[in-house]
């Protein structure tokens, strides 16, 4: 029997506006402290210890090992951070385009100080996503520390927990120090963590956690990079990037291999999920709980937002920079009768297929001997032509 929607989604039309509003309020438990998943997998040890057996695997350990940074002592968190002055609050609303002042628009009728009052709300809403999914990291990395059958994966993924366990420091310190604090993890990526978590298969935590989540990571922190003039914010975010496409050259490098071995109807599982991931991700970036917060009619707001035209879509779009090129390599687009490409295609991210993977790129990032400057110009540009309604 075919797959639906409904089977992959959990709803028959991606834009269903009822049903993500419900998946919001399902999950609305904003007192709650400690989150249990049932984690299904088995820890598997291996007897083969030949240390660089998959080379290109050894050479990410090997750079991993030598790039590790302190949070406490290579930033300096004595600097003070205004976020109505420091912060480009004005971006926030650029990004939403200008059809949200025309009439119609549940916010046509905003003055400057809600939009202030909004581009706060937002970047701390963003920070504190990015502070729950860099926790999603860190517990899916452990795992795969547990699950992969080989010893070169098991190294690297070793050094990416230490990695995930400084991204977490950073953002909740940036959060709690010079933001005064941040939201509770959205519901349709606290969905898709414990989804990725859940899987059984060893190779679905790369695809979820290194693929998808840290895809779309490593877009929107070059995003916010490049258009951040707060000093600390910046290195933070490019010292955090510097690994952050490590980790997704892990993901790429790994099911490349795995990929090669499986048959079809596997390869669709996988492309089924990539999906899935995929919407989840741009249903959390509609914010449901800021404009909450900022009091709008949040279904209202929503069915708006995935009405907008087309153009104004261009920094939503910009997230799957990173995700569309890494499936296409991995040959995820174009399995079977291309199924993932139709879905793409739907959701308006195809256009980045032909971008680098970060397979080859991830050099790029690095803190000693990238060539960080190309990859922040393209950025800039992709910023600019996001903030710049046409
Ligand atoms: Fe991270
Ligand atoms: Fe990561």
């Amino acid at each position: 029997m075919a797959v639906t929607n409904r089977d992959i989604i959990g709803r028959d039309y991606a834009n269903d506006v009822d049903a993500i509003i419900d998946i919001a309020r399902a999950n609305d438990n904003p007192d709650e402290v400690i989150h249990t998943v049932v984690d299904n997998a088995e820890a598997i040890f291996t007897w083969n210890y030949d240390k660089g057996e998959r080379e290109k695997l050894d050479r990410l350990y090997e750079k991993a090992k030598t790039s590790q940074w302190n949070a406490t002592t290579d930033l300096d968190w004595s600097i003070e951070v205004d976020p109505r002055t420091a912060l480009d609050l004005n971006m926030e609303r650029a990004l939403m385009g200008d059809f949200v002042d025309e009439p119609g628009s549940p916010v046509a009728k905003w003055g400057d100080d809600e939009w202030e009052e909004f581009g706060l709300q937002s970047i701390k809403w963003r920070l504190s996503q990015f502070l729950h999914g860099e926790q999603g990291a860190l517990l899916c990395t452990a795992k795969i520390v547990e699950t992969v059958p080989w010893i070169d994966a098991k190294y690297y993924a070793a050094t990416q927990v230490v990695d995930e366990a400084r991204h977490v420091e950073v953002f909740g310190r940036y959060l709690d120090e010079k933001l005064d604090g941040g939201y509770p993890v959205n519901p349709h990526l606290g969905l898709l963590l414990d989804d990725i978590i859940n899987d059984s298969r060893w190779d679905m935590t790369y695809l979820g956690m290194q693929i998808m989540v840290e895809g779309l990571a490593l877009a929107a922190f070059g995003f916010m990079h490049s258009v951040t003039e707060e000093p600390l914010l910046k290195k933070l975010l490019r010292y955090v990037m510097s690994d952050e496409a490590r980790h997704v050259a892990f993901g790429v490098l790994s099911l490349a291999e795995v990929y090669q071995e499986m048959d079809a109807a596997e390869i669709r599982e996988r492309q089924e999920f990539a999906f899935e991931a995929a919407l989840r991700m741009r249903d959390r970036f509609l914010q449901q709980e800021v404009w909450e917060h900022m009091g709008i009619d949040t279904r209202q707001m929503v069915e708006f937002l995935l009405n907008a035209p087309e153009e104004s879509k261009v920094f939503q779009r910009m997230l799957f920079s990173k995700i569309v090129p890494n499936c296409r390599k991995l040959g995820l687009l174009d399995a079977g009768d291309g199924w993932l490409r139709d879905r793409f295609t739907e959701i308006e991210v195809i256009e980045f297929e032909h971008l680098e993977d970060t397979g080859s790129e991830f050099i790029d990032y690095d803190l000693a001997e990238g060539d960080f400057d190309e990859r922040s110009e393209e950025m800039q540009a992709a910023a600019a032509a996001a903030a710049t309604p046409t």
